[in-house]
């Protein structure tokens, strides 16, 4: 494992400090499901870290229908409607184990934080959770031309935070965000499963599984 004197952290946050990617897969499900299109789990990998239109052009594509520019519209926002409607109660209770822990740990140690979400409700989410004042800077949809997996997101929170790539590693629990954690020349811990991470430089289960100590020289 590549140890170096970190000063930042830059986290995901669906599926990542909180389970709203859950979230995300049931109102994309139920789209994709009102349009004729297949949908599973293994599908649902490939849209996590992507944004919502980037999403949605995935979902259609895979129904073999057209649909003009003011119906993709429509089902964007049928989509994200759903969606707000799953994490309208979200609340600190929905951190994911570890999460708030390692927040502290990090700050603890002097070490900076930032957010990387491609989602529009990112803001909104982090203040359910009670964890908005726990990032130095946060770097949402409003603030990038390109989604996940291009690097401009972690460049970004990097830029933001004022340390290098070097300096920083990255916190993932998507394929397209460990491609841009790597694009970002970033070391990316990966969240979830070493067999779908396969270009993660270290998985983990969970941040309860998180340890500093774990990536500092
Ligand atoms: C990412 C999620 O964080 O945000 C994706 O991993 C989601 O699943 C994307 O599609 C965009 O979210 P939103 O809230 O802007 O529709
Ligand atoms: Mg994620």
């Amino acid at each position: 494992m590549r140890k170096y004197e970190y000063r930042g952290v830059i986290f995901d946050l669906d599926g990542v400090l909180t389970d709203t990617a859950h979230y995300h897969y049931l109102a994309w499900k139920n789209l994709a499901e009102s349009v004729g299109a297949n949908f599973d789990e293994s599908f649902n990998e490939q849209l996590k870290g992507v944004d919502r239109m980037g999403s949605l052009n995935l979902i259609l594509a895979a129904s073999g229908k057209n649909f003009s520019d003011a119906d993709k519209l429509a089902l964007a926002d049928q989509k994200n409607l759903h969606y707000q409607s799953l994490i309208a109660q979200l609340s600190p209770a929905d951190l994911l184990p570890g999460a708030a822990e390692s927040l502290q740990q990090i700050r603890a140690a002097g070490l900076k934080t930032a957010l990387a979400s491609v989602s529009k409700n990112a803001q909104a989410v982090i203040e359910r959770l009670g964890i908005a004042d726990q990032f130095d800077v946060v770097v949402d949809a409003a603030k990038i031309k390109n989604s996940k997996p291009d690097p401009e997101i972690f460049l970004t929170a990097a830029a933001g935070l004022d340390l290098t790539s070097d300096e920083c590693f990255g916190i993932e629990d998507s394929i397209a965000g460990i491609r841009a954690i790597k694009s970002a020349s970033m070391f990316a811990l990966g969240i979830g499963s070493p067999v779908v991470l396969t270009e993660a430089d270290v998985v983990i289960a969970g941040l309860h599984q998180f340890s500093l100590q774990d990536y500092l020289k």
